[in-house]
């Protein structure tokens, strides 16, 4: 039996991060890191890192250091990772930078090329990317096991928005059909009816949604989470909730909604559309949803015990290493 609760914990220039309980079941943080982590807004842009260039061929891409901050608040060190949208591989970089293991699908090959040659340009080891439809990879993952993953990160992919052609600099008007092209600065007209055949769409996306959420649900130890990034959309002179879509499908699945992080890109630019005769909002933000699979029952005490082991064992190691540098000090 473990007879004391919190060790002081220090990051590698000797400040101390604060007190790490050792009976939390969820991440590696200390108490003042776990309060800062509830924000729910965060207002920052992040640094151009891991080959941004190359990456933001992609349109879509999210900050690594930021999928590392999201992996550091809802799993430990090791935990496994499941990304079914990859991209060209926000949460693996995540991963990498957190020391967790990634497992990444994504549909479209340039995107999988792109993150490998990331990952040699900057002479990492990349995490398990999968090149191929989630649909069917999930279908064979579970094959194998079920409740293998410790969070689900993804980042959806919006109607059809990979097969739409991109176009820099140039702006749609509002009212008038957007044609083949999009503004990158803005997700304003992504959403292009008048080519992709309307409500189809926007049900096809739904049913992806559906499919592959029911898998990863499956795939997920009971007690973790599962965080997607999603922003709104005006389109044709109405807003979209996608983010309340996304809450309908995953809370049919049984996922309970535990929150919504807003990231507020304070970088982005504000745009043109409709000055002067329609206001139309300037999307600089966009949300991560919080779910989680419940447990059926509760933890036993062993369970709750063998917990406490495992996190007096790793941060003993911490501390080791802390010792070494003479800043030791438990309470
Ligand atoms: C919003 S992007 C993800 C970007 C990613 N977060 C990053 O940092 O690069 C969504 C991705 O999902 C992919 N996708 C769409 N349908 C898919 C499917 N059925 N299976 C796997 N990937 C899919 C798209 O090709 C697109 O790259």
């Amino acid at each position: 039996m473990v007879d004391f609760k919190k060790i002081e914990l220090f990051d590698e220039n000797g400040r101390s991060r604060g007190y790490y309980d050792i009976s939390n079941q969820i991440n590696d943080l200390t108490g003042k890191e776990w309060i800062f982590s509830t924000k729910s807004v965060i207002p920052k842009s992040f640094p151009s890192s891991f080959q941004h260039k190359l990456r933001n061929k992609h349109g879509g891409q999210k900050p690594p250091e930021l999928c590392e901050m999201i992996i550091r608040t809802f799993t430990k060190e090791g935990a496994i990772v499941l990304d079914p949208f990859c991209g060209v591989g926000g949460t693996l970089l995540g991963c990498h930078l957190s020391q967790r293991k990634g497992i990444g699908i994504e549909i479209n090959k340039n995107w999988v090329e792109i993150y490998k040659r990331v990952c040699q340009l900057e002479n990492i080891r990349p995490e398990k990317m999968i090149n191929g439809d989630s649909k069917r990879i999930l279908q064979q993952m579970l094959k194998k096991d079920k409740s293998q993953v410790d969070l689900v990160l993804t980042d959806v992919p919006y109607w059809k928005m990979d097969e739409v052609e991109k176009s820099k600099g140039r702006y749609k008007k509002v009212g008038k059909p957007a044609g083949d092209i999009f503004s990158e600065k803005s997700k304003l007209s992504r959403f292009n009816h008048e080519k992709s055949g309307s409500e189809t769409e926007k049900e096809e996306w739904e049913a992806l949604m559906e499919d592959v959420f029911n898998k990863c649900y499956d795939l997920l130890k009971p007690g973790c989470y599962c965080a997607v990034f999603i922003g709104n959309m005006y389109h044709g002179g109405h807003y979209y909730l996608l983010n309340a879509d996304i809450v309908q499908i995953l809370s049919k699945i049984g996922f309970v909604l535990k929150g919504e992080i807003i990231w507020y890109d304070v970088s982005k630019n504000l745009h043109l559309y409709g000055i002067n005769y329609s206001w139309i909002p300037s999307l600089v933000h966009q949300f991560i949803m919080i779910f989680r699979k419940e447990r059926e029952k509760k933890l036993t005490r062993e369970e709750i015990e063998e917990i406490r082991e495992y996190n007096l064992e790793r941060v003993e190691k911490i501390s080791k290493e802390q010792l070494k540098k003479g800043i030791d000090r438990f309470i």
